[in-house]
């Protein structure tokens, strides 16, 4: 679907789909891990990862273990969100991931693929609990998660994520229904 952003830019939001190439994905992943934000990643990748990666999401998708969204900018990806299903016991719980390239923060995109990625989550793996995890200084994201309905903090792991030289608390937000 096409989706306008607050400065005008059209993007087109789209299921992760094998029609993407592992290339515009890699080279996604290694502009975040260079900007040294708050995300696990820290390490390069190269295109073979990214290769397995892709079709190791496209089967879990197909086993209903996982919903994927990307957002492309022409050809370029912008955004990739995915919600997962936890293994074994734990398997209806679903946890998010959500990252926007530099540039096309705050134009809206966030909230729209965030909400999308719930409903479609809720549609694909019928979950018993959305979560996510967050880092404590992350201001942006946690202002999100809170506006979309992630508002019961679950847990804090503190002083569990490393980031230039300082450790800081990580958190995990609950989606609570209205
Ligand atoms: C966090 C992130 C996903 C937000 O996406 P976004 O597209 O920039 O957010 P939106 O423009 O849709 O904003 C939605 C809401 O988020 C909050 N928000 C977004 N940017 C913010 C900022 N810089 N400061 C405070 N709140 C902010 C606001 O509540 C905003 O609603 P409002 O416009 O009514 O004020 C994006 O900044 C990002 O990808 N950051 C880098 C990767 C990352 O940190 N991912 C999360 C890891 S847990």
């Amino acid at each position: 679907m096409k989706f306008i952003l607050k400065d005008g830019r059209i993007i087109n939001i789209v299921p992760f789909n094998p029609q993407i190439p592992a290339s515009e994905f890699l080279r996604f992943i290694n502009r975040l891990i260079d900007e040294d934000i708050y995300i696990m990643h820290n390490t390069r990748y190269v295109l073979s990862q990214e290769i397995k990666w892709k079709r190791d999401k496209l089967a879990a998708i197909k086993k209903n273990n996982c919903v994927g969204l990307a957002a492309l900018y022409g050809r370029r990806v912008i955004a990739s969100l995915e919600a997962r299903r936890e293994p074994g016991n734990l398997s209806d719980n679903v946890s998010c991931g959500v990252a926007i390239a530099k540039g096309f923060r705050g134009f809206g995109l966030g909230e729209k693929m965030l909400r999308m990625l719930i409903s479609l989550a809720k549609e694909k793996l019928h979950p018993k609990n959305i979560y996510l995890t967050v880092i404590a200084d992350n201001t942006p994201a946690i202002a999100l998660y809170k506006k979309v309905g992630f508002t019961k903090i679950i847990g804090r792991y503190p002083n569990w994520f490393k980031h230039k030289g300082k450790y800081i608390d990580s958190l995990t937000l609950l989606l609570v229904e209205k």
